[in-house]
């Protein structure tokens, strides 16, 4: 299979999935009501900041795609809906542009069509320092995303079946490139052991990137000539599980949040959470397949109009306040939370 084929195919998986209903943690999570929000919604500021960035928006377009021609359209249109709303919009992995340059241009277009924006690159967690480097140069990115995938490689049957070397990669390219590090997971969650190990590496900032939303365990089924490995499908935490267990690190590093992302609601439950900003990709590749640039554009536009009405429904000024706001959480949520002493 060519990385061309790969790359096409999981985005039409992706995209066949999307609608498929899919339980969410995200509604476990409750607002408490107060009828006297004591502010107005010109009072809201939706920017948000973390290492060096500013964001206007407390959202990203997440890491999807690029390697072929079809690719290269969609990261044109992503890249033209970054560059009319703001938003930050990270790259696909360019793990295939290292291998052949005849396709750098499908990566490319994300910064020839957002000259100014705020772009990530991506690469896999095996990759090597001067892999990074080129990766960063490839789209004069302002940060590179380092992904970590072990369910989708043991699912791939091309896959890794080695991963002793990712901490120590990862701690490489974090100590010798000069743009900030973001380790991301592809929508399986972290868990606070995993934090623990990326914190004691140095990394300032992680993509938690929870089950929910693209299941990377059943596109790659679908993938798999052989028999699937279908119980693989429920692996893994969700986002706001992920979160959960990022507690105890809200201090020590930058949170980013991503998986199953489906509107603005979730943002705001996720940015409560403690997320610096929060990242969609399943969400934005369905509306730009489906919707074009223009109705993706206005989607981000009332994204940002809901987050202010709902900070002050909250009585929330800025995105470090939410950080304040009660929350009440149940189900399962809630059972996860009492079994791992979370409070
Ligand atoms: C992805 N994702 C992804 N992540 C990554 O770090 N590098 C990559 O190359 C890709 N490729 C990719 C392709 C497609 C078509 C999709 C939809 C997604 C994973 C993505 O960034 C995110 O972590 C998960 O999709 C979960 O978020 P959503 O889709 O539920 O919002």
């Amino acid at each position: 299979m060519s990385q061309l084929n790969r790359k096409n195919e999981h985005v039409e998986i992706a995209e066949k999935f999307f609608n498929k209903p899919k339980q969410s943690d995200y509604d476990s999570l409750a607002f408490v009501h107060q009828s006297f929000p004591e502010m107005s919604v010109n009072d809201v500021d939706i920017r948000t900041s973390f290492l060096d960035f500013h964001m206007s928006s407390p959202f990203y377009i997440n890491a999807m795609t690029g390697g072929s021609e079809k690719t290269e359209k969609i990261n044109a249109q992503l890249a033209q809906v970054a560059a009319a709303t703001g938003v930050a919009i990270a790259s696909g992995s360019q793990s295939a542009a290292l291998k052949d340059p005849n396709v750098t241009s499908s990566f490319k277009v994300l910064r020839q069509y957002n000259p100014a924006g705020l772009i990530f690159a991506n690469l896999g967690a095996d990759h090597s320092v001067e892999n990074a480097l080129r990766a960063i140069d490839m789209l004069q990115a302002n940060a590179i995303q380092l992904h970590v995938n072990a369910p989708q490689e043991l699912i791939m049957p091309e896959g890794d079946r080695d991963f002793h070397h990712w901490l120590t990669s990862i701690e490489a390219v974090v100590k010798q490139v000069d743009v900030p590090v973001i380790v991301k997971e592809v929508g399986f969650g972290m868990s606070r052991n995993t934090l623990s190990l990326l914190n004691e590496i140095g990394v300032e900032t992680v993509d938690l990137s929870g089950r929910g939303g693209t299941n990377f365990a059943a596109i790659e089924n679908v993938r798999r000539a052989s028999h699937s490995l279908d119980f693989l499908e429920n692996w893994g935490q969700s986002t706001i599980i992920s979160l959960l267990e990022a507690q105890s690190f809200l201090t020590k590093m930058n949170l980013l949040a991503s998986g199953g992302v489906r509107n603005s609601f979730d943002i705001i439950k996720s940015l409560s959470l403690g997320a610096k900003a929060v990242g969609a990709s399943g969400f934005f590749l369905h509306s730009i397949l489906n919707d074009g640039v223009d109705s993706t554009i206005q989607t981000i536009e009332n994204w940002q109009e809901e987050l202010k009405l709902m900070m002050t429904l909250l009585g929330k000024k800025t995105i470090p306040e939410l950080q304040e706001t009660d929350l009440i959480i149940s189900g399962s949520v809630r059972d996860w939370c009492l079994a791992r002493e979370i409070d």
